[in-house]
């Protein structure tokens, strides 16, 4: 019983892990991580903090999306929608 409440549990985190890579992979492939890093901040803010700046804000994803895609206030992303979209809800879920 232990044994397979382990092996649950394991599954479980790679699950996790695996869509977290997921959209690191994307950050990386869309040209984000040049300006952009999960705690620090480089050349853009990092991302927890894009985060804590837009939490509780309705329109934050909307707003975010369009922005990039424009390049209006942020520099032109190289990303499809549908891409910035899943970066977009990635980076306000941290
Ligand atoms: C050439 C450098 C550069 C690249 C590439 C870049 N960013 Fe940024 N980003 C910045 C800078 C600088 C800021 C801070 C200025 C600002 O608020 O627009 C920023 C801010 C942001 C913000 C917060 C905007 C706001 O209104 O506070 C988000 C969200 C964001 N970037 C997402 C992304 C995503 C997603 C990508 C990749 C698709 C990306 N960035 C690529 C430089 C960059």
């Amino acid at each position: 019983m232990k044994a397979i409440l382990m092996v649950a549990a394991v599954a479980l985190g790679l699950g996790v892990a695996g869509v977290a890579t997921a959209s690191d992979d994307l950050a990386q492939k869309s040209g984000c991580a040049t300006c952009h890093a999960k705690d620090t901040k480089k050349m853009g803010p990092s991302y927890k903090d894009i985060a804590a700046k837009f939490k509780g804000k309705a329109d934050a994803e909307k707003t975010l999306v369009a922005n990039l895609m424009s390049g209006k206030g942020h520099p032109q992303v190289k990303s499809s929608q549908a891409d910035t979209v899943t970066l977009v809800k990635w980076i306000l879920a941290m």
